[in-house]
Formats: structure tokens, sequence, C-alpha cells
């Protein structure tokens, strides 16, 4: 199975992004084949407001495209995201409004929702909430969702429960979805 992870945070190295890898680290470990996207160091330049047919006639150019083709290519997604103000970070807010063109060709994907945060749970559902929306409207199947609590970077890392926690779900999403 092909894998496709993208990290929201606009920090590089940070709790997300940790969250994210350890996924990547379990789903290979299970035999599949991974790619990410930190939106912390792609060329993802902010949705104009073009709307579909006006973007295929006048592309964005920068690295959506490849990554157009490699969410497509992938059975399964990994949303990991820091929570701001109980929702996802700016960064990956602008991803989701770009992948406007192609969302209905993710339909009958799966995706596994990784959210940290600093403050309480019910700040962490409010992102989560917000991607389990969008995967409803791309038709996504939302098979786990993970909050964490953390702050400064290195702190998920530092959480005995974290790594395992994360590679359980995998596990399970693994276990689903065996042909
Ligand atoms: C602008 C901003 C807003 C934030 N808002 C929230 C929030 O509403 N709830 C929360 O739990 N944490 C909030 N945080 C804290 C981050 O979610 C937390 O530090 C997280 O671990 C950062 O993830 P990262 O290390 O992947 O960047 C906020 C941080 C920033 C910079």
């Amino acid at each position: 199975m092909k894998i496709f992870g993208v990290c929201g945070s606009p920090r590089k190295n940070g709790n997300a992004q940790w969250a994210m890898e350890q996924a990547l680290q379990a789903f290979e470990a299970q035999g599949c084949q991974t790619a990410k996207l930190l939106l912390s160091q792609a060329d993802i330049k902010l949705c104009d407001g073009s709307l579909p047919a006006e973007l295929a006639a006048n592309p964005i150019k920068d690295d959506m495209r490849q990554v157009e083709q490699a969410m497509i290519e992938a059975d399964i997604l990994v949303f990991a995201t820091p929570t701001y103000f109980d929702m996802v970070t700016p960064q990956m807010k602008n991803f989701i409004d770009r992948t406007d063109p192609f969302y209905k060709s993710l339909k009958g994907k799966k995706a596994l929702i990784l959210v940290v945060g600093q403050a309480d749970e019910d700040s962490r559902m409010g992102t989560v909430n917000y991607l389990k929306q969008y995967c409803t409207i791309a038709g996504i199947a939302v098979e786990g969702a993970l909050t964490f609590q953390a702050t400064h970077k290195g702190d998920l890392a530092l959480q005995p429960e974290a790594a395992e926690k994360i590679a359980q779900q995998v596990r399970a999403v693994i276990r689903a979805n065996k042909p």
C-alpha cells in the first residue's frame, strides 16, 4: 500500500512532524511505501481564489502538481498538524484549499489524522473535526484520529507512550485494509 503524509506545521522538526514520521515508519514496518510533504519546506503558494477551470488554463507554478500525483496514487493519507486557535494551521488550510481542483479524485481513500496542541483535548478536537469534515467532503474514510498534548519542539518525542499509540493505530489501519 502507498501512504502519503502531509505535515501542516510551519516549523521544521516540531511535534506534528514527529508524529507523522512515527506513523510513516510504522507503515514502512508493515511493508508500505511512504512519501511525505512538510509544508514548512514545500513551495505551496497561497490559493488565489481561482476556480478549477481557471487553474487548468493557468496553473499556479509550485510543488502542488507533484503533490496531486502523489495523493492520487496513495491508498492512505496521513494529515498531521498542530492546532492553531482550535483549527488547523494556515499552511494546512491553504494546502486543503489547493486540493480543490482534484479533491474529488481522492474519493475512496483512507485517512489517519494526527493533531498536536498545548491546550486541552477540546481545542485539539476542533482541528480533528475540521479535518474530518474535509475528508467527508472529499469522500475519504477517516480510519483513525489521535491527538497529543505538546507545546515545545521535542515535547511529544519525550512522551513514552506516544510512539506506541501511533504504531498501534497504524497496525489497526493496516488490519482494516488488508486485501
Ligand atoms: C498561533 C498559534 C496558535 C495556537 N493555538 C493553539 C490552540 O488553539 N490550542 C492548542 O492546543 N495549542 C495551540 N497552539 C500551540 C501549538 O499547537 C503547539 O505548540 C504544538 O505543539 C505545535 O506543533 P509543532 O511543534 O508541530 O509546530 C498554538 C500555537 C501557535 C503558534
